[in-house]
């Protein structure tokens, strides 16, 4: 459930208008609803109840400074990827104690960076991660808490390019190696181990892979315990999918999801972190853009629309579905017509939706695009030199924006001409 809703014929926000939004900051715009970001939060946190937890929110899927300061005062963790989603978390006011650094590729920089200003764990991912991550907390004269990322090998059944648990993906160390790396690790004074991780993937779909995964996981517990480690803490990751397509999809719920983790895990004894990020985010925002053109081609017609690839790459790039919906509602029983929805970019691959159903559009009408609060505007880019749209928060019939358009100069004086040209 969230909060885009039509009230009397037009789409909201929470309590503000569509158009009310858009007629302030211009289109094309993002737009979260702070109500849904808290409500998905709260499904987790309490899908996890009599359970030791704690939900670290994956901040990848929607990094902005007021989306993670509202996160934090609920109480989440943050999942970090890098060395900036680490600074930004700590920007937004989380303490390194609730901060989880994941990630196949983390630099010595960034581990220094994570000891220093504190952290929950680090995920390691390789053994050469862990000879690092070892070298650079005794430099500095502190021991690092650490889970090891172990790869399952189960098909998490979603897009190849976001799965990470089987044994082809760059992701964790196998599993049948576990021992061996466990036992590696805890001989090396800068380290502490605390737990075990796993990710599968992204967009999950069912709950069918995670509790085989889960069952892997439970058994590899026991085992290291009884080679003499302690494992207190099991990071189960992130993934679960939400309904894209609001007609056809039904993921399972976070509340199956929790129903599944502790009957697998619940009697082991450990404290269990989550890494959500999509199921938090995507549903609780919209993209807000309007039409160009309506364009008569040989065969279809082209809705031309004022976003773009580089605003929400995830058609071009995973073929994903958003529903696109006007934000004036069509009337009931109105003819529909199947547009292709295009940006301005130009290449062909800047296809929003193809044959789509929608009540007959004309240039200057809003439409949203569903779904897109999680890896929208934090995977947008200025190709073509389109500056980055604008993020905007709304909290019943308050909104702000969140982060500004830039302008045309802020973008072109980014570049600078060297002085021997
Ligand atoms: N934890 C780890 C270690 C991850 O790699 C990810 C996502 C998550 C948690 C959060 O997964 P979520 O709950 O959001 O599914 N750009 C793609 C998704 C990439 C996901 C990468 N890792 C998309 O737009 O579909």
């Amino acid at each position: 459930m969230d909060h885009f809703l039509y009230k009397d014929g037009v789409l909201h926000a929470e309590d503000m208008a569509v158009p009310t939004i858009a007629a302030q900051v211009g289109t094309p715009f993002y737009l979260y609803s702070a109500a849904t970001l808290r409500r998905h939060y709260r499904l987790f946190d309490e899908a996890l109840d009599g359970m030791d937890h704690l939900v670290c929110y994956a901040m990848k899927a929607n990094s902005n400074q007021a989306v993670l300061k509202l996160m934090g005062d609920l109480g989440a963790g943050m999942d970090v990827v890098s060395g900036g989603e680490y600074a930004r978390a700590k920007a937004a006011g989380v303490s390194g104690d609730k901060i989880v650094f994941s990630g196949v590729g983390k630099t010595r920089e960034e581990m220094k960076m994570a000891l220093m200003g504190g952290i929950r764990q680090f995920n390691v991912e390789s053994e050469p991660e862990m000879i690092a991550l070892n070298d650079v907390a005794l430099s500095l004269g502190v021991v690092a808490p650490i889970t090891v990322r172990v790869n399952p090998d189960v098909d998490a059944k979603t897009h190849a390019k976001i799965a990470t648990g089987k044994s082809e993906n760059k992701f964790g160390i196998p599993i049948s190696r576990a021992s061996e790396v466990y036992a590696m690790a805890a001989k090396m004074k800068g380290l502490k181990i605390i737990g075990i991780d796993v990710h599968i993937g992204s967009q999950l779909t069912e709950l069918a892979p995670y509790k085989a995964a889960y069952e892997k996981v439970r058994d590899l517990t026991e085992t290291l315990r009884a080679e003499g480690h302690e494992i207190k803490r099991l990071d189960l990751g992130g993934g679960l999918g939400i309904p894209y397509e609001r007609s056809n999809d039904a993921p399972p719920l976070p509340m199956e999801y929790g129903q599944m983790v502790k009957e697998t895990l619940g009697d082991l004894g450990c404290e269990i972190e989550i890494e959500p990020g999509r199921l938090i985010a995507g549903n609780a925002g919209i993209l807000v853009s309007e039409v160009i053109f309506v364009k008569q081609g040989e065969d279809r017609e082209f809705l031309i629309v004022n976003t773009a690839m580089n605003d929400l790459i995830r058609p071009a790039m995973y073929d994903a579905h958003h529903d696109i919906i006007p934000v004036q509602e069509a009337a009931a029983g109105i003819e529909k017509t199947p547009y292709d929805i295009v940006g301005p970019i130009c290449e062909s691959g800047d296809t929003f939706a193809k044959h789509r159903d929608l009540a007959p559009l004309k240039a200057g009408d809003l439409v949203a695009f569903r779904s897109a609060g999680a890896y929208g505007a934090v995977m947008s880019s200025e190709y073509n030199s389109r500056p980055m749209i604008p993020e905007v928060l709304v909290d019943g019939h308050q909104f702000a924006v969140i982060r500004e358009r830039p302008t045309l100069e802020d973008m072109i004086n980014r570049d600078t001409i060297p002085e021997w040209l």
